[in-house]
């Protein structure tokens, strides 16, 4: 657990119509977690996110934002978020250059800052030779990559990835996982969902399981590596997601499959 309270989320709730998307879900971030957001399609993951960063309304319960309630104050939770939603929103009409200077000064970066600040972004991201073209220019990976950087720039306490590794050449995906990584060590907090497992248990310090809009699963790095060495039936991440999801009939399909590309 990180040492001070960044995300807080009480018994959150959330219908379209008929359907719970979000049923109860409990949790809190301390600053320095990396926490992996995982589950199924439509387990609920981005309804989530969509509301911790104040984009829909809950229909009970609490989120807050180091201390800061998203529908009380919305101003003051956002200038503590950092957030990529699955579905991207960019201006398409600014160079990469121009979106990231408007992020920072919004996020009251100081003037004297603000070059380098979008500098550091541009180069982790590799787009600085693409930095005086439109984002609607942009290729898919490069325009996921320009609204991460748009979040992360400013260092805010929290930030919030969805989905945002899809499409990343494998150089940004380490890129990125090391600047995170460092982020985390000096305090900050992330939440992060994602279907590519692997990436996740190499990058996070904490794994958190969606299912059917309730967390059935929330541990510690140290305490699945642990389970994964003790456990003879399960050998990695995907098969304690299986495990937890219910899907307790695919890991011998999976294992024997491990063990043949092993073998090639
Ligand atoms: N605006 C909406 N109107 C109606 N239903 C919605 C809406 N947004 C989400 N849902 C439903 O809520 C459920 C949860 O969707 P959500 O997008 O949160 O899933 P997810 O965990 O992010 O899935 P994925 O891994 O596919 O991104 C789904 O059944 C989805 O169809
Ligand atoms: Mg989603």
């Amino acid at each position: 657990m990180g040492e001070k309270n960044v995300l807080e989320l009480r018994d959150v709730r959330k219908s379209f119509g008929k359907l719970c998307a979000v049923d109860g879900v409990s949790l809190t971030i301390g600053s320095g977690e990396l926490v992996a957001f995982m589950g199924q399609n439509g387990a609920g993951k981005s309804t989530t996110m969509r509301a911790i960063a104040g984009l829909s309304r809950i229909d009970s319960g609490e989120i807050r934002i180091s201390g800061r309630d998203v529908h009380d104050d919305p101003v003051g939770a956002r200038a503590c978020l950092g957030y990529v939603p699955q579905e991207l929103m960019v201006y398409r009409f600014l160079s990469g250059e121009e979106y990231l200077t408007l992020v920072a000064r919004i996020r009251g970066v100081s003037e004297d800052k603000v070059t380098e600040c979008v500098e550091k972004m541009l180069t982790l991201c590799d787009l600085t030779t693409a930095r005086r073209r439109m984002i609607r220019d942009y290729s898919g990976g490069m325009a996921r990559k320009i609204a991460m950087a748009g979040a992360l720039i400013g260092r805010p306490e929290l930030i919030v990835l969805d989905e945002s590794f899809v499409g990343l050449d494998p150089e940004s995906t380490f890129k990125l996982s090391r600047y995170l990584k460092q982020y985390a060590a000096d305090r900050g907090a992330v939440l992060i969902s994602s279907h590519i497992l692997d990436m996740l248990h190499e990058l996070c310090t904490r794994f958190v399981i969606l299912h059917h809009g309730k967390i059935v699963s929330d541990i510690s790095r140290t305490a699945l590596d642990d389970l994964l060495t003790q456990d003879s039936e399960i050998h990695d991440i995907t098969g304690y997601y299986l495990k937890q999801t219910g899907q307790s009939d695919l890991i011998g399909d999976l294992n024997r499959n491990n063990i043949k590309s092993e073998g090639v």
